[in-house]
């Protein structure tokens, strides 16, 4: 008799999936099989960067691979939410680049395989049946799905676009946001900071309301900060060097400021008794994060804070994208004369399209080689929007305009 996998698995992977789409989009056998010619084919799909790591790391990996005792080090288990070194390293590294003042030590960080893994496991720590998760609308589409593999969780949303004009709207709707909390009595608020797929920069007056109102009702305010050193603004917003607190923790991610999207390493700031708790669920979901990853940052981030040569490398990062963002825009008001949000950080805009996203996507592809991201999968306000992502292009912008003229052209007709 054949086994049947589980009624939600099964489920899962018949409903469509916006992560699923993604991947799919920027994978070159998928433009193969659509009848495109891989190198004519200009993407804004992938939700990655592509500068250099820095030179340091790669010299922190190539002295312990060329360190035999080391690199038999490297093959051990390390404890399960990470090394102690490299949790150490991590504070020190926050508080170097946000401010000593900032309350956050060894005993805050736990260390995983990466920011999915640890989001999701910190879903599993925080949220009850009958608990509520509140996401912005639009947010990061890989949330929905790991709220709702919570069993009995809801998810509520808040828009925080002005769909009419096509304006980031949360610092004018922070009252409500903040009521909103309140009557849905959230168990977790979770924002990003730079947002996916917005690329705005919610402010210290937003997320200070925003965490009075978990406050009230006991509740956990997240952010995701995934793109925390991508924000154009010499000075972050307050918040940036805000330590853990009873109701606030935040997610970070060596995926995107040092390009280290495939050598995985992610960690959480949080209270000791979430990262207690993370250590006993850890202990069953990865057993332990990657050894070489840690070690090699550890390095970097003493080398890179005794040489002060961290700030200037995130800094240089920041203006590469900055300048990718401006050209995007540029080339979407020349071509496209199509409202868009002006990126104050991260990777993204989104474009309102005024017809349904994914089908809108499927046309632009098929008759113009550019791929873009149908906006259904970041919620009901990008349902006639499109995201458009400049990081793999960071390199190549005059791929920009390019792309943004054969979709123009393609719309006149
Ligand atoms: C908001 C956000 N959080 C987390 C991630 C994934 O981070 P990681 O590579 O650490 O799993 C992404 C990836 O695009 C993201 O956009």
């Amino acid at each position: 008799m054949k086994p049947s996998l589980s009624g939600k698995v099964t489920q899962f992977k018949k409903s469509k999936s916006p992560v699923r789409e993604i991947m799919d989009l920027a994978n070159p056998q998928f433009f193969r099989q659509a009848g495109l010619d891989p190198n004519e084919v200009i993407s804004f799909s992938g939700g990655w960067v592509n500068h250099e790591a820095p030179d340091e790391l790669r010299q922190a990996y190539a002295d312990i691979i060329h360190d035999p005792a080391r690199f038999h080090s490297s093959g051990a288990y390390p404890p399960t939410i990470g090394m102690p070194e490299c949790r150490r390293a991590l504070a020190d590294f926050e508080k170097h680049l946000y401010g000593p003042s900032m309350q956050l030590g060894p005993e805050n960080i736990a260390i995983g395989c990466n920011s999915t893994q640890l989001t999701f496991n910190l879903m599993h720590i925080l949220l009850d049946p009958g608990d509520t998760i509140l996401l912005p609308d639009p947010a990061y589409c890989n949330y929905p799905s790991q709220a709702a593999s919570q069993e009995g969780v809801k998810i509520a949303r808040f828009g925080v676009l002005d769909t009419e004009e096509w304006r980031y709207a949360a610092e004018e709707k922070k009252d409500q946001f903040a009521a909103c909390i309140r009557r849905e009595k959230s168990k977790v608020t979770l924002l990003c900071a730079p947002d996916n797929p917005t690329s705005q920069v919610p402010s210290t007056a937003f997320v200070t309301a925003a965490l009075e109102a978990a406050r009230d009702v006991g509740g956990f305010l997240v952010i995701d900060f995934a793109y925390k050193a991508l924000v154009w603004a010499d000075t972050p917003p307050e918040y940036f060097s805000w330590g853990p607190t009873e109701n606030f923790l935040s997610i970070h991610s060596n995926s995107k400021w040092c390009r280290g999207l495939g050598r995985r390493l992610g960690w959480v700031e949080a209270p000791v008794q979430i990262v207690e708790a993370l250590e006993a669920v850890q202990g069953s979901s990865i057993l332990c994060p990657d050894t070489l990853h840690q070690m090699a940052l550890t390095d970097y981030i003493a080398a890179g804070m005794a040489a002060d040569s961290i700030r200037p490398y995130m800094r240089q990062t920041a203006g590469l994208y900055k300048a990718a963002a401006e050209q995007t825009i540029e080339a979407i008001e020349t071509f496209l004369k199509m409202p868009c949000l002006v990126p104050q950080g991260g990777l993204y805009t989104v474009v309102r399209t005024d017809v349904e996203s994914s089908a809108f996507t499927r046309q632009i592809l098929e008759n113009t080689g550019v791929i873009v991201v149908p906006g259904w999968g970041f919620g009901e306000t990008l349902k006639h929007a499109v995201r458009l992502s400049y990081g793999p292009l960071v390199h190549n912008l005059e791929k920009i305009p390019q792309a943004m003229q054969r979709m123009g052209t393609f719309l006149k007709r």
